[in-house]
């Protein structure tokens, strides 16, 4: 029989599955006034991959008007990671699912739903998170991509969270993937030095006597479109020759104003996390935030009480890789023993659309 046309195992499921229920909470989870009282969303594993080529301050101080030290100093960034050519945002996405699922413990069988966040898709249809399932052989589940930019992967969390607690999955694969290197305009040093290619992953489970997400807020304000976008090859501006020689069909951003909403967002979504929990900053062990830029993360950190040694960063190897960062984090951070099983986690985004979000997790 053709697996292809086989209902997912939670489609088929009848409601009276009840799943054992999980451990007393230690923590307030807002999750329990929905009714999900024996459900939970553990992250069961993580992975990322990221591209072998490193392309650093001092290789595009020979092809733009920059230097190590003004991106050094205004971003905390020395090099990123640049896709092969013939590497596709499905490629690293399915790679890093690869090494979360093995993290997890997981076959591709056991996987019902695929989400993949991305700004940069293979294509614009079939979406990227159909080529991943293809790719890892999870021949039997869902699979959509979400776009919310730099917040994509938080913004994945909570959606398949809501899959999870609400007893329609009980394993949930997310990915945050991109090569925006092919839409970032190698010609503006503006824009060109921030960003970089990769992809991490979670699995997400309920699994007994586990917590694992907490909380997940996530918001927009599709007033302030405009500061982050890429005006070309959507249905509103199709690829033509003009639009091509306009450049259209690159990255454009406003950086000041953005660093601005990016401050404010991501202390709000962070604070309103922690609040809903009843969690102090304090009794966080390790703050994922956004590897956009060392001074937001800073600022955010200060803001939100956060000590140095509390918060995560890496975007001096890897740039900005939105969708991805919050997920190659998590991931070095696990593997680098800075997160351990019963931790709690703090991870906070900010991206186009504008979006935001943050999500609290015992790890
Ligand atoms: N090298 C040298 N000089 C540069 C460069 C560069 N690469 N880029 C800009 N400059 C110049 C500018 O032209 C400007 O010169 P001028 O004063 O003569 O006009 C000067 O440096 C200062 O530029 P600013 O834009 O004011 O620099 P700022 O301190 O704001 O830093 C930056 C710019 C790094 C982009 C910062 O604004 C930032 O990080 N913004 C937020 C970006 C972000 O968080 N994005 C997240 C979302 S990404 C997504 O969703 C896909």
């Amino acid at each position: 029989m053709n697996n292809y046309f086989q209902l997912s195992p939670a489609t088929a499921r009848t409601p009276s599955r009840v799943s054992p229920p999980a451990a007393a909470p230690k923590f307030k989870n807002p999750r329990a006034k929905h009714n999900y009282v024996g459900r939970s969303c553990a992250v069961a594993g993580v992975g990322a991959y990221v591209p072998s080529r490193v392309l650093t301050n001092f290789d595009l101080e020979k092809t733009v008007d920059t230097s190590d030290e003004w991106i050094t100093t205004r971003t905390g960034i020395k090099e990123r990671r640049i896709a092969g050519k013939d590497e596709f945002t499905s490629d690293m996405a399915a790679e890093a699912a690869r090494r979360a699922m093995k993290s997890a413990g997981v076959t591709a069988d056991q996987i019902e739903l695929i989400i993949v966040a991305t700004i940069t898709p293979d294509m614009v249809f079939p979406s990227t998170a159909c080529l991943v399932q293809q790719k890892i052989g999870a021949k039997r589940c869902a699979a959509f991509d979400l776009e919310a930019a730099c917040s994509g992967y938080i913004y994945a969390l909570e959606v398949a969270q809501q899959f999870i607690m609400s007893r329609t999955y009980d394993t949930v694969l997310v990915v945050g993937a991109e090569k925006l290197s092919a839409i970032v305009d190698w010609k503006d040093r503006n824009t060109c030095v921030l960003f970089g290619d990769g992809a991490g992953a979670a699995v997400l489970q309920n699994r007994a006597g586990t917590h694992g997400l907490l909380t997940t807020v996530i918001g927009a304000d599709g007033g302030k479109a405009e500061l982050l976008m890429m005006p070309g090859g959507g249905s509103r501006c199709p690829a033509s020759k003009d639009s091509v020689d306009a450049r259209l069909h690159f990255l454009r951003m406003e950086g000041k104003e953005t660093f601005k909403h990016a401050v404010q967002a991501m202390c709000t979504a962070a604070e309103e996390a922690l609040r809903r929990c009843e969690v102090d900053i304090s009794k966080i062990k390790c703050v994922i935030p956004h590897q956009a830029n060392r001074r937001i993360i800073d600022a955010v950190g200060e803001r939100i009480g956060a000590t140095p040694g509390q918060l995560f960063v890496n975007l001096d190897r890897y740039g900005n890789t939105s969708a991805a960062s919050v997920g190659i984090a998590l991931d070095e951070a696990v593997s680098t023993g800075r997160i351990q099983r019963g931790d709690l986690v703090l991870i906070v985004g900010f991206g186009g659309g504008l979006t935001w979000g943050a999500a609290v997790i015992e790890w």
